[in-house]
């Protein structure tokens, strides 16, 4: 209606992070097929046409209406011929054939169930799926795949790690890495980022970023504080990467690159307290089975040196596409490079600096937009 026109007359932006996108999707019908889409392309290694469908996917995210006409997508970017199909096929159908045909195909099943475990990416997929495997189950039989130590925990604590995360067990696992890191060092900043800083209330994984404000950081912090944990039976897996930082290199202009910090992946064991407290003793006492009274959850954790904290505060809080906008949008229309280590501008040849993820805004000649509102 009139709500609709006068929307679309004001310009939207090809960029997610010039946009506001809430987790309020009134379009979630097109955006989940949008992503099927790209998830195929992705398992396809076609990047150009995976990034074309999220793109998509995350401008009607941003819409404040749901689309029903052709009409209301008129004038809009990031909508190319292949999208518009789509669109057109869900309004008049309200289903697309495509996207059924992709969520029957047995290399995209194949493909989805594989790339569900931790520790497999599209690569060992296409390996599996060459030797003829098409399920979890029968990757699990096969003994004489050789396995990484991450896959392994991966299919270890297969079924607790594809069940999300929820907000309270969020909240659980933060005291936890607070109380953690705190008593190494008093001082340090533990700051939840990724989908739950974005107010998601489940997520994959739970992330964390870490800083001391203090002179000098402690590249022990990691070491000690996995090293505790283990002591104290909480750790299932850690894998810690060392930092790779090199001072005065230039941010990679690389679109997906990953950064340098310090950090671990890591699987925490989370003690859950039963509800009902009898069934426990009762089955003590009679001898049964133990009842299982923990979850293990995927925790990142991320050591930053704190004059770089605000830039990978802006790139851990994602969303991934959000991030990619952010960094297409610094070098397309203000030949700076930014990734989470920093700020280049390429025409002063200086390194900016932020004391705060609104400063990075300014820097970049962007409003500034809230977590919340980066759902891209
Ligand atoms: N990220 C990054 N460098 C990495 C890994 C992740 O900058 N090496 C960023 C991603 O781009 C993302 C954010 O950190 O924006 C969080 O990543 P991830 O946990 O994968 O995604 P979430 O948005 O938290 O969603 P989920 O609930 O699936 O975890
Ligand atoms: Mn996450
Ligand atoms: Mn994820
Ligand atoms: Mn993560």
């Amino acid at each position: 209606g009139i709500q609709n026109e006068s929307f679309i007359a004001t310009k939207v932006s090809q960029y997610s992070c010039q946009r506001k996108t809430t987790l309020n999707n009134y379009n979630k019908k097109f955006t989940d097929a949008f992503e099927v889409m790209a998830e195929n392309y992705e398992f396809k290694e076609n990047e150009i046409f995976c990034l074309e469908f999220l793109r998509a996917s995350s401008l009607l995210k941003s819409l404040p209406f749901s689309v029903t006409r052709m009409k209301d997508i008129q004038g809009l970017p990031c909508v190319g011929d292949q999208v518009r199909d789509l669109i057109e096929e869900i309004i008049e159908e309200g289903e697309s054939s495509k996207v059924k045909e992709v969520l029957n195909d047995e290399r995209y099943k194949a493909f989805k169930q594989f790339t569900s475990v931790f520790g497999v990416g599209v690569k060992t997929s296409e390996k599996w799926y060459r030797m003829g495997l098409r399920t979890v189950e029968e990757v699990k039989a096969d003994k004489t795949l050789k396995l990484s130590k991450m896959q392994k925990a991966g299919f270890l604590y297969y079924e607790d790690l594809v069940s999300c995360v929820s907000k309270a067990e969020a909240d659980a696992v933060s005291l936890i890495v607070k109380n953690t890191v705190c008593s190494f060092l008093p001082d340090a900043l533990v700051t939840i980022t990724g989908g739950f800083r974005r107010g998601k209330n489940i997520g994959h994984d739970i992330d964390f970023l870490i800083t001391n404000p203090g002179p000098r950081e402690d590249d022990e912090l990691l070491h000690k504080v996995t090293d505790l944990w283990k002591k104290q039976g909480l750790l299932l897996y850690c894998d810690i990467i060392e930092s790779t930082f090199v001072k005065e290199q230039l941010p990679s202009r690389q679109v997906d690159a990953m950064d340098h910090f310090q950090k671990c992946f890591a699987i925490l064991k989370l003690y859950q307290p039963r509800v009902d407290n009898s069934t426990c003793t009762m089955s003590k006492k009679l001898g049964m089975a133990e009842v299982k009274d923990w979850k293990a959850i995927r925790v990142d954790l991320v050591i930053t040196p704190f004059e770089q904290y605000p830039y990978a505060l802006l790139g851990w809080t994602g969303s991934r596409q959000f991030g990619r906008d952010l960094r297409r949008y610094a070098a397309h229309e203000r030949k700076m490079i930014l990734d989470n280590h920093g700020l280049y501008d390429r025409r002063k040849r200086i390194f900016l600096k932020a004391g705060s993820e609104e400063e990075i805004f300014a820097h970049l000649g962007l409003d500034y937009v809230e977590p919340w509102e980066r759902n891209a």
